[in-house]
This record gives structure tokens, sequence and C-alpha cells, in this order.
């Protein structure tokens, strides 16, 4: 038991090394970056009057940023495109540029996942643009993706309820004979939850250039 508080300091320096290399030198590295323009100019300064990149997710879609955290999309999805030559991401139409750091500096939650069980959806705003095509795959994912559909029903985010006069305007569009459909006289809406979490996704977008990662990538 002599050597006690060696072995005490051993662990704590290896514990502050890993600190030091993981947290200080990552924000030395990446800390500054703020959003640019596109392009930059001669001297490298972002050019004057251009529009900045990224930007700030709308309010609504960062209500529903915390929807997603809050139910765990994370678990099964990434968003994060990696670059060509380290996966088939762009060849698969994720997006037509790499992620990068800068890609996530105005996001209060980085998502960037780890699991891929489902496709990236870094871009799924860019991909899918419907709302109705969001909503029914929460509602049920199999309406979307068939049978063998592993996704997780959401279903808990709408009310299904008794048509009252006409249809709300935000109740769900199926397709004519569809067995997930609701009763005649019964609709599907989407609650708050669900909406904001939708703005949310149609907000993942990838459509600017940045200095260090052009859209032309291929
Ligand atoms: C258990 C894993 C799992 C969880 C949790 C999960 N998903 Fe999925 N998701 C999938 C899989 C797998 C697919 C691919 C198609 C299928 O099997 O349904 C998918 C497909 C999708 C798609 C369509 C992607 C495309 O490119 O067509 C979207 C959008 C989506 N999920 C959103 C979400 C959201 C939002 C949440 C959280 C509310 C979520 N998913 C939770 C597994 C999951």
């Amino acid at each position: 038991m002599k050597n006690l508080p060696i072995i005490f300091c051993l662990i704590l320096s290896s514990l502050a090394f890993s600190v030091i290399g993981l947290v200080f030198s990552s924000n030395i590295q990446l800390g500054s970056l703020t959003p640019t323009t596109e392009t930059l100019d001669e001297s490298g300064n972002p050019i004057e009057g251009d529009p900045l990149f990224p930007v700030t997710m709308p309010g609504v879609a960062q209500q529903g940023e915390a929807v997603y955290v809050d139910l765990g999309c994370i678990a099964c999805h990434t968003q994060q495109v990696r670059r060509a030559g380290f996966g088939t991401d762009i060849d698969r139409g994720w997006g037509k540029r790499h992620t990068v750091a800068r890609d996530y500096v105005t996001q209060g939650h980085v998502l960037v996942g780890s699991q891929r069980v489902g496709p990236d959806l870094k871009t799924i705003g860019e991909r899918q643009e419907d709302a109705n095509w969001h909503h029914l795959n929460l509602y049920n994912s199999k309406i979307i993706s068939g049978d063998r559909s592993i996704m997780p029903r959401y279903a808990f985010l709408y009310d299904v309820r008794e048509i009252e006069g006409t249809t709300a305007a935000n109740a769900l569009q199926f397709e004519a004979g569809s067995p997930y459909a609701p009763a005649a006289g019964f609709e599907v809406v989407p609650t708050q939850r669900a909406e904001v979490l939708v703005e949310y996704l149609l907000s993942l977008k990838l459509n600017y250039s940045l200095p260090e990662a052009q859209i032309s990538e291929k």
C-alpha cells in the first residue's frame, strides 16, 4: 500500500492526458470555427456582403430538434456525410459533398450519431421535401418502406379522431385504398410535437459550399 500515492498520480495523469488530448486539442483546432462565406477572397477572408453559412435553424426546427433528441432517433440515424472514397454516402445520394466540423457550429445539439441502423439524415430535408411523406413515415414507416421496415412507429405523435364537419387542413393524406388509412369518417392529425419534428427534418440540408468542402466534390 506504500505505492498508493504513485498509483494515484499515475491514474490522475493518464486522465489528465486524455482530457488534454481529446477536449483541449480539439477545442484549439475547431473551437474558433464560425459561419463563413462559400468561398474566400485572395487573402483568405470571408467575402464581404456574401451570405454566411451554415445558417441558424429556424426556431420551430430547434423545437423539433429537442423532440428528435427526446425520442432517441440518434440511436439509429447519423447526420454526417462521409468523404468520397471513405464509403458510399455520396454515391448513395445522401449528400452532394461531405460534412465538415463547420457544418455543425450553429447547432445547439450536435447530433452526428454513430449508429447507422437507418439511412443518414443530414440531407433528408433535400431528399424528401414533402411534409406529408415525413408524417406518414413517423406514423407508420411501413407505409413508406413496406412491411419489412424496422423503424419503430411513432403513432403516439398523432391523434386519430372522428372528422367533425370538414377534414382538418393538416390531416395526413393516405393513398386511396391504403390498409393503414383510418376507418371511414376518421382522420389522423399530427400533434404539435410531430409538426415541429417534421419542420426539423425538413430543415436538414447541405445545399451550400464551404471553403473547405465545395459542393462540386465527386
Ligand atoms: C430502431 C432504429 C430506428 C429508430 C429509433 C428510428 N429510425 Fe428512422 N429509420 C430506421 C430504418 C431502418 C430506416 C430505413 C427504412 C425502414 O426500415 O423503415 C429509417 C428511415 C427513416 C427515414 C427515411 C430516410 C430515407 O432516406 O428515406 C426518416 C426520415 C427517419 N427514419 C426518421 C426518423 C426519426 C425522426 C426518428 C425518431 C423519431 C427515427 N427515424 C427513429 C430506423 C430507425
